[in-house]
């Protein structure tokens, strides 16, 4: 390292800026190992307290952008546009946005990430897809969005891998919850994926990574302001995760909630979202006029079966077996399904997206540490939604469990997450604020 990294921290620590140089140095350290563990520590809680100005959580981005390759898929002529989302329970938006937005035209580069804790991961899900390859190598990620509008990978050893260092630390230092570290994280990946621009659902609510509405727009406006500095075009939208996405919650169960939704079967929220932020794209693209337009497109091409023909190509192109198109049962199922019966008459007060998040996650369907495993099969799926009106007896939810105990024990968590009382609650807006 060029600067001594005690007196950059130190400087960090009483308040002041540092340069782009000196910034570019730091990550430096952190790539060849010359910043040590306590350094590193050291710097980032000094960013956590003291916070960034906008260019030096420009320059950190850039730095961490450029620490690895960065991929600019020459061959693709298309706006490349990516959507990335902030985590929540039930979300399984990329999977069917993606081929949606493809069949408008757009290339969509999508490198996911993998769940951790109740927010369910984009890589996760379609490893429940039999046969479905995501370890990419950057070159074969390149062919397959040249040849079916959209590719999608689990992030390479290769891309920003001063950001892998910099998280491990932040989690074990209490350095997470910083809005300069999160924009930095966020958009160095998604920069070394070579977009042209970048739609960003922040979700807020009780399930939600920032779960205050003040927080999720704080980030949206770093993630504009930053995003658009590093040269893409940016929109970002707050979204309600208050309640869980759609019906199914759990790996494999969520990817045959999209497959019905590709044949048109699809709840009205995911629905409503997967438009929401498929107009964005393609504004960001260009392809289209104004959000009405982009609606209009999007949804002849998800009517017209577009959308699933480029699913099934890419499904081909990464190795799935296709016959999940026509038989979901190929997906697999837990052993054990238990019915949840409501105990009462009433309308259903509540849907908690949190406590049916960590449920999942109980049940084996995602992780508490890095490394664990997860049972593809296991998770819930919802029969009813806030408001809806129920009688004693009906099914609230379906628990697909690995043993009748785990089922049994999941019964009495999924009657505390939806209550059944006498007042009719109704959800409230999905989309809570644009960005653009
Ligand atoms: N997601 C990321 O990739 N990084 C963060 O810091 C937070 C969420």
């Amino acid at each position: 390292m060029q600067h001594h990294p005690a007196r950059l921290i130190a400087r960090k620590r009483d308040g002041h800026e540092l340069s782009a140089g000196e910034i570019q140095d730091l990550v430096g350290g952190v790539v060849d190992g010359t910043l040590g563990e306590a350094q590193l520590g050291a710097f980032l809680m000094a960013v956590c307290c003291n916070g960034m100005s906008p260019q030096e959580t420009t320059a950190l981005t850039l730095a961490m952008r450029d620490s690895g390759r960065v991929l600019r898929h020459a061959q693709v002529a298309k706006p490349k546009i990516d959507k990335h989302s902030t985590g929540g329970v039930g979300d399984k938006v990329s999977l069917l946005l993606a081929p949606l937005v493809a069949a408008a035209g757009v290339a969509v580069p999508m490198v996911s990430g993998r769940g951790l804790g109740h927010t369910g991961g984009t890589i996760d899900k379609l490893a429940a897809l039999p046969g479905y390859r995501t370890d990419l190598s950057p070159e074969r990620f390149g062919e397959v969005l040249d040849q079916c509008g959209y590719a999608m990978m689990a992030p390479s050893a290769e891309l920003a891998p001063a950001d892998r260092r910099m998280y491990a630390t932040r989690d074990v230092s209490g350095t997470v919850e910083s809005i300069p570290l999160i924009t930095s994280s966020i958009l160095a990946k998604k920069l070394a994926e070579g977009i042209d621009g970048l739609v960003m659902d922040v979700k807020c609510g009780r399930a939600a990574f920032l779960p205050a509405a003040d927080d999720a727009t704080a980030l949206m406006e770093s993630l504009c302001a930053v995003g658009s500095a590093a040269g893409i075009r940016m929109a970002a939208l707050r979204t309600d995760m208050d309640h869980p996405l759609g019906l199914a919650l759990g790996n494999s169960l969520e990817v045959a909630e999209v497959l019905a939704a590709l044949e048109g079967q699809c709840p009205d929220d995911l629905a409503e979202l997967t438009l929401a932020l498929g107009a964005e794209m393609l504004l960001l693209a260009g392809v289209a006029s104004d959000a009405d337009a982009a609606r209009a497109v999007l949804q002849r091409l998800w009517r017209d079966g577009v959308a699933r023909q480029v699913f099934r190509h890419n499904l081909e192109l990464q190795g799935g077996d296709l016959r999940v198109l026509e038989d979901p049962e190929v997906l697999g199922r837990a052993p054990h399904v238990l019915a949840v019966e409501a105990q009462g008459t009433g309308f259903v007060a509540d849907v908690d997206p949190l406590a049916l998040g960590e449920l999942v996650v109980d049940l084996g369907g995602g992780r508490r540490q890095p490394g664990d495993a997860i049972d593809p099969h296991v998770g819930i799926v919802l029969k009813h939604v806030l408001g809806d009106a129920v009688r004693t007896g009906d099914v609230l939810a379906f628990v697909h469990a690995r043993t009748r105990g785990a089922a049994e024990a999941a019964v009495g968590r999924v009657l505390a997450a939806m209550p059944v009382g006498e007042e009719r609650r109704k959800r409230g807006a999905l989309v809570l604020q644009r960005l653009a």
